[in-house]
């Protein structure tokens, strides 16, 4: 018998505990033992069939010799953090789907888990039940990762979808998936963009081997996106989208950062919608690959958990080594990067025009709407400031 702990029974606590019940016999087919929820760390004790499991008392996992795994699903930097290094001070596995976290002090809690001949897991802490750092880490091991792109936070594009598609408010479609067990626990990390910030970060240190500073990557999320953008894009033949994109630059530098972006819907990332998330990486011998699946909800991120639990366990003693070094240099300002550009604003052609040169008219009623020719955020800026900018996106290339 081999036996866990959780710590925190929120919606993906409460999915790990599910999914270690319902698939205990293909789980135990492939451990060759059975695995067992042994103790759950909560901070008010809940009538369930778990009840029997709970504490409010750390040191009961900590210094229990024969709990091998715990699965950290309490969130934030405080207590996930103090107890993640403690438990790995114990010598034990942890496993998590925390974003903040790992964004912040992963490749610290990698170095200590290294030192303790323990695996510091995270899989589920990206795209939810979707494979990504696992293929990106290990899968792809061999290619030189030029960038990566994607839809990163289910709640913001289930509220885009339901809005687009059903006319929904903004605030009731963000209470349906808040309901649905999407959102995070102040939803204002997803609405903000702060949470795909997260996942893109975390993403940005995998692909490039350095750690990259959350504080430095522009987050925008989709709070000021109007839906007239919307349709004026869809029109046009593309979609909005709210992505999170990490770019090796020409110079050897890497950029990252989060913004709704105009994605033409030949693209297969322009038509992920409702929950689903989805992650594009481009490898110099791989061209483009792209990863698809429930980016949030408590099965599809607890099957993520799971499948770390189980890994710590046959990875004998410990996985492979993820590349990510503490060293932060050569990170650059995204307002470098040339995309196109697309804007809306109070004036006619001649003012886009007189302000950008040769433009690409997507509407025209007493507001304009254009594509600029590739640009850099910052000559984006300079060249719309004597315009009344209404609205202003980058669009995805290819
Ligand atoms: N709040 C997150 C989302 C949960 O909506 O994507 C999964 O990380």
């Amino acid at each position: 018998m081999i036996q866990i702990a959780i710590m925190g029974l929120g919606t993906v606590g409460t999915g790990v505990a599910k999914v270690v019940a319902e698939n205990r016999r293909q789980i135990e087919r492939k451990l060759g033992e059975p695995l067992e929820v042994k103790t759950i760390l909560v901070r008010r004790f809940k009538d369930g069939p778990c009840r029997q499991l709970m504490t409010d008392n750390f040191e009961k996992i900590e210094k229990d010799g024969d709990i091998r795994v715990v699965v950290e699903t309490i969130g934030g930097v405080g207590a996930a953090y103090e107890y993640t290094r403690r438990c790995l001070e114990a010598g034990k596995h942890v496993v998590t789907a925390n974003k903040q976290l790992v964004a912040e002090h992963g490749c610290e809690l990698l170095e200590l888990a290294r030192r303790k001949n323990v695996n510091y897991l995270f899989e589920a802490s990206v795209g939810g039940g979707i494979p990504i750092l696992h293929p990106l880490t290990q899968c792809m091991a061999a290619n030189r990762i030029d960038e990566v792109y994607g839809i990163l936070n289910g709640t913001t594009n289930y509220i885009l979808t339901r809005m687009v598609r059903t006319g929904a408010f903004f605030s009731d479609a963000l209470r349906e998936a808040q309901a649905k067990g999407y959102a995070e626990a102040d939803p204002t990390a997803d609405v903000q963009g702060i949470d795909a910030g997260r996942k893109i970060c975390i993403l940005a240190d995998l692909a490039f081997g350095q750690q990259i500073d959350p504080d430095a990557v522009p987050m925008e999320g989709i709070a000021k996106l109007s839906l007239r953008d919307v349709k004026i894009a869809k029109r046009a033949g593309y979609r909005v989208k709210l992505l999170g994109r990490a770019v090796r630059l020409p110079g050897g530098g890497r950029t990252a950062y989060v913004a709704p972006h105009l994605i033409p819907e030949e693209n297969p990332i322009a038509n992920v919608e409702d929950v689903f998330n989805a992650v594009m990486v481009r490898g110099n011998a791989t061209g483009e690959v792209m990863f698809y699946g429930r980016g949030a909800g408590e099965l599809p991120t607890a099957s993520a958990c799971v499948a770390d639990v189980m890994e710590c366990l046959q990875a004998s003693p410990r996985r492979e080594e993820i590349g990510w070094s503490p060293e932060t240099g050569g990170f650059e300002d995204p307002l470098e990067l040339k995309t196109r550009h697309y804007f809306r604003i109070e004036g006619s052609l001649t003012d886009a025009a007189m302000a950008f040169g040769q433009v690409e008219v997507l509407s025209e009623d007493g507001e304009t709407a254009f594509l600029t020719e590739p640009v850099s955020g910052l000559d984006a800026e300079r060249q719309s400031r004597l315009l009344n900018v209404l609205a202003c996106m980058r669009v995805l290339e290819g």
